[in-house]
C-alpha cells in the first residue's frame, strides 16, 4: 500500500487528492494548519469509504518545527501502519494574497516565500529520509506563473521557483528511483484568497478554453493519477491542469 503525505489536506485541493488517493487505495496523512477539525472531517470521509487517514499539524511557513513534523510522521507511520517509510509527498499547502506589486509589503512577500518556496523545500528535505525508494514528491505550482494575471506576483514568482525546484529534485532523488512532478492548477473553486467572486469566476471562466472554472476534484484525482504505475515515466515535468486557461 502506498502512503502519501498531502500538506493542507484540510481544505481544497489537499483534501481533494488526499481523497482521491484513498479512493485509490493509498494511506493518507494530512496535515492541517488552522483547521483540525476541517481535517478531521476529511479523515472521516477517508475512512468512510474503508480508507485510513491520520491527521498532524503543520505550519508550512515554520521550518523550524519540521524536525519535530517528521518524528510526528515516524510516530504514525508505526502507529498505522506499521512503516518506517511513506511513499509520496504532496506539497500542496498555500494561500493566496492578491496585491500589485506597488503595494505589497516586505512582510507579505516573506510570509508568502516561506509557505510556497522555502517550505516545500526544507520539509521535502526533512522528510528525504524517510521517503521510499521509487517514491514521489508532487509539488502544486500554477497557472499563474505561466501567464502574469493580476496582482499574484511574488506567489506566482515563487511557483515558478517552486517549478525550477521540481526538476532541480527529479534529478537528485532519481538515483533513488524517486520521482517529482509538479502540477500547475488554473482557476479552481476553493477557499484560495478568500474565494471566488461571481464577478472574478466570470472573468476566469471567460479566459479558459472550457468556458467555466474547474472543481477541486479535477485536481485531486490528476494527482492521484500520476501516483499510478501506468504513469510511472511522467517524471521532471510541470503538468497545467487549467481547463485551457489563457491559451
Ligand atoms: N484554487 C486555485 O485556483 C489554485 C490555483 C493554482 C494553485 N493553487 C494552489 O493549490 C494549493 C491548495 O490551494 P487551495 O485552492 O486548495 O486553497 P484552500 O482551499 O485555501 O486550502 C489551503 C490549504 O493549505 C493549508 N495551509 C495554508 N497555509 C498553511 C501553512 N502556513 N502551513 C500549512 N498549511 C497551510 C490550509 O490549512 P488550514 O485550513 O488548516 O489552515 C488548507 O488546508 C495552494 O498551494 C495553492 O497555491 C490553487
Amino acid at each position: 500500500m502506498k502512503i502519501v503525505i498531502v500538506t493542507g489536506g484540510s481544505r481544497g485541493l489537499g483534501a481533494s487528492t488526499a481523497l482521491a488517493c484513498a479512493r485509490r487505495g493509498m494511506g493518507v496523512i494530512i496535515t492541517y494548519n488552522s483547521s483540525p477539525e476541517k481535517a478531521n472531517q476529511v479523515a472521516e470521509a477517508i475512512a468512510a469509504i474503508g480508507g485510513r487517514a491520520a491527521v498532524l499539524k503543520l505550519d508550512v511557513g515554520d521550518s523550524r518545527s519540521f524536525p519535530a513534523f517528521r518524528k510526528a510522521v515516524s510516530a504514525q507511520l508505526e502507529a498505522v501502519w506499521k512503516r518506517k517509510t511513506f511513499d509520496v509527498l504532496v506539497n500542496n499547502a498555500g494561500y493566496g494574497l492578491y496585491a500589485p506589486i506597488a503595494d505589497v509589503t516586505e512582510e507579505q512577500f516573506d510570509g508568502l516565500f516561506k509557505v510556497h518556496l522555502k517550505g516545500p523545500f526544507f520539509l521535502t528535505q526533512a522528510l528525504l529520509p524517510i521517503l521510499e525508494g521509487g517514491g514521489h514528491v508532487v509539488n502544486v505550482t500554477s497557472a499563474t506563473s505561466r501567464v502574469a494575471t493580476a496582482g499574484v506576483a511574488p506567489y506566482a514568482a515563487f511557483k515558478g521557483g517552486l517549478e525550477v525546484l521540481t526538476r532541480y529534485m527529479a534529478k537528485e532523488f532519481g538515483t533513488r528511483g524517486i520521482r517529482a512532478n509538479s502540477i500547475a492548477p488554473g482557476a479552481i473553486r476553493t477557499e484560495l484568497g478568500g474565494g471566488l467572486s461571481e464577478e472574478f469566476e466570470a472573468l476566469l471562466a471567460d479566459q479558459t478554453a472550457l468556458g467555466r472554472v474547474g472543481e477541486p476534484e479535477e485536481i485531486g484525482g490528476v494527482i492521484a493519477g500520476l501516483l499510478s504505475d501506468e504513469n510511472r515515466w511522467i517524471n521532471a515535468q510541470n503538468i497545467e491542469v487549467a481547463g485551457g486557461y489563457i491559451i
